[in-house]
């Protein structure tokens, strides 16, 4: 096994829509983790993927028309171009159709069988298909008729079937001892506390095969019964790394160093995942991250809510670095958060253009503007820089244990701290002054910056790893990528001699968005998601739409639904269109007034009778309703 591993994992998602924002998040915590431990010199392995089977999968695809495995085929694509625009380095993204997995399921269940911890059984009880959960009776919330799922707050379904189960009230007192001796299994600490709490009301065997669907994993020895998703999908986790497959692999990665989720889908992770895995032998992860939700107006954003957010229109407007440090900054780990597009541009100019790039831009042309490269160490440091170094060097330390504890948006906040203190530094010496009345001192006060900005860009790479890698080679900082970083900046990065270049804005400030276009932002992010059903703008516009006056118009013979109208279109003449409104209107409703009609369709005849447009009306369970204007306009008007 190896000594300086990290293995670090993200949920798998169902893949019933393109990733949103909520997706990102717990994937983005995944890789600023694993870029820290990169930077730490460990050896990393991130795994990432999709959960496709089971009955919520099936029924969208029964929904979209097509088999289970083309529907979530479909979305691969989505889930993995996100993960690149947004830098997501993953070492393998895992699907739970992939065969590997498929085989490594059935032996893990095989041994469960043969070892006496699974039994057939019936459960009759209730279903929640969004979760897919098996709602167990203490945890019925009950509207009236309904049993609500307490996870989702959905209505569930009443199920009775033949199941296999898992004897997980045998695990019950071992996990409460796993528990006990490994306090700080879960970051925050208090959902530990939430889920022993969960473990000591008794726990009930769980469900571990489905009857009454067929998309999953056959069930080993009765193929009458599909495995249940989650007892499918946690062993991702396993099978990623080669359970069943690659036994060496297994060893080198296992046990998970980090798992990160979210505060929904805590009890699988924290209570069957660590039976299942007490069941196979092996060993427990080390840590689960478990994050809150991202909200939009206090709701969590979800695909079924329909209030996701794009990210890929995000990253669009301001940039995948900018979003990548609002989301790590600002969503607190701990707690749920709002996301406001206000904060995110709130961001971008006071932190990140301001703070952050102003530092560089303002040391950097400076010290070009009085022909200074070249950087230094000083023979010997002032007082005021010794602190600032000092600071530097705590700095490290403690965001280097936050991050180890996962509390990286903490992290990041104890970097801006010192962000803060350089600033203050630099303004308080004064250099513009410094390099017209001493040039030693000039000299010193733009090195301690300088070497400021290597620890600040090195640190905050795991966050923003394109625009740092920027501004450190703006700043002629080696990468020491095989060594542990955190060591090279507190002993050596401040006797290093380097040469600065002109660097370009790093960050550039926006134009903060109305609060009246932040809704309309937002609507636009949702129609992006949706694309592929919605008409484009542009196609929208080759509709030629007019205002048109009935001239004249007459009965069809022999047709009871046809009525003939002269219309005229202004400029574009006299027309004769044909529409089928006979049942709800006279020739004499018509005559004299005004309609809408699409004036560019291409002429056909019905009856035999040549049309060149079309009248536009609204229909409902009463009839027909016409389109008019509503007050008179000149003929031939465009309407749009
Ligand atoms: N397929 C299961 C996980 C199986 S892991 C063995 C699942 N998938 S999911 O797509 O619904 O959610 C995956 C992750 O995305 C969860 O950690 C969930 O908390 C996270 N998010 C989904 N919406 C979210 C927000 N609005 N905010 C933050 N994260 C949320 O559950």
């Amino acid at each position: 096994m190896k000594k300086n591993k990290f293995y670090v994992t993200t949920p798998i998602y169902y893949v019933t829509a393109a990733p949103h924002l909520g997706s990102l998040y717990s994937t983005l915590l995944a890789d600023v983790s694993a870029r820290y431990h990169q930077l730490a010199g460990q050896d990393v392995f991130f795994l990432t993927g999709t959960d496709e089977h089971g009955q919520k999968i099936a029924q969208a695809a029964e929904k979209a028309g097509k088999q289970p495995q083309e529907f979530v085929d479909g979305f691969i694509p989505s889930y993995q171009e996100m993960w690149k625009r947004y830098n997501i380095a993953y070492s393998k993204f895992i699907r739970t159709t992939d065969q590997e997995h498929i085989v490594g399921v059935q032996q893990w269940l095989q041994r469960l069988i043969d070892q006496g911890d699974v039994y057939k059984d019936f459960y009759k009880g209730f279903y929640c298909t969004p979760c897919e959960t098996f709602v167990t009776e203490k945890d019925q919330d009950k509207q009236g008729a309904d049993v609500m799922c307490p996870s989702c707050g959905r209505a569930t379904t009443e199920v009775s079937e033949e199941c296999y189960f898992f004897k997980l009230s045998a695990y019950q007192d071992k996990l409460l001892q796993f528990f006990e001796q490994h306090p700080d299994f879960i970051t925050p600490k208090e959902r530990l506390q939430e889920v022993i709490s969960f473990v000591k009301e008794g726990l009930k065997d769980l469900s571990i095969s489905r009857k009454t669907i067929t998309w999953g994993i056959p069930f080993p020895g009765d193929n009458t019964h599909v495995t249940y998703v989650w007892a499918d999908a946690l062993n991702n986790y396993l099978t990623g790394i080669g359970y069943g497959t690659n036994e060496a692999s297994l060893h080198t990665w296992w046990p998970a160093d980090l798992q990160i989720l979210g505060k929904d889908i805590v009890r699988f992770h924290a209570i069957y995942w660590p039976a299942f895995l007490m069941a196979s032998g092996l060993k427990l992860p080390k840590k689960l991250l478990v994050h809150g939700w991202i909200k939009v107006d206090d709701r969590k954003m979800s695909k079924s809510l329909g209030n996701a957010v794009d990210p890929k229109q995000l990253a669009n407007n301001y940039g995948v670095d900018e979003i990548r440090y609002y989301l790590t900054r600002k969503m607190a780990i701990t707690q749920d958060s709002e996301f406001r597009i206000s904060d995110i541009e709130q961001s971008i100019n006071s932190e990140l253009a301001n703070d952050l790039g102003n530092l560089l831009n303002r040391c950097s042309t400076l010290a070009l503007k009085n022909n200074l490269s070249m950087i230094e160490p000083p023979k010997q440091w002032s007082d005021k820089s010794k602190v600032l170094h000092q600071e530097c060097i705590t700095m490290i330390q403690e965001s280097r244990k936050l991050v180890e504890q996962g509390y990286l948006y903490r992290a990041v906040n104890r970097i801006w701290e010192y962000i803060n203190k350089a600033n203050a530094y630099f303004h308080e010496q004064e250099p513009w002054k410094q390099a017209r009345s001493n040039q030693d001192e000039f000299a010193e006060t733009i090195a301690a910056t300088v070497y400021s900005l290597h620890s600040i860009g090195a640190m905050l790479w795991p966050v923003m790893p394109t625009k740092m890698e920027l501004m450190l080679s703006s700043l002629g900082f080696e990468w020491h990528k095989s060594d542990d970083m955190f060591v090279h900046l507190q002993k050596s990065a401040w006797t290093v001699s380097c040469t600065i270049k002109k660097i370009e804005t790093l960050f550039q400030k926006i134009e903060i968005t109305k609060e009246s276009n932040v809704e309309e932002t937002k609507v636009e992010q949702k129609i992006e998601e949706k694309k592929e059903s919605y008409l484009q703008f542009e196609d929208f516009l080759k509709v030629d739409m007019r205002v048109g006056t009935i001239t004249a118009c007459d009965e069809i013979e022999g047709s009871d639904k046809l009525l003939k109208m002269q219309v005229d279109f202004g400029d574009l003449g006299q027309r004769q269109i044909l529409a089928g409104i006979k049942k709800s209107f006279t020739p004499d409703d018509l005559v004299g007034t005004q309609g809408i009609f699409v004036v560019n369709l291409k002429p056909r005849k019905m009856m035999g009778i040549p049309s060149e447009g079309m009248m536009l009306v609204a229909s409902d369970a009463q009839g027909l309703q016409r389109m008019i204007p509503a007050g008179d306009i000149t003929p031939g008007s465009k309407v749009g």
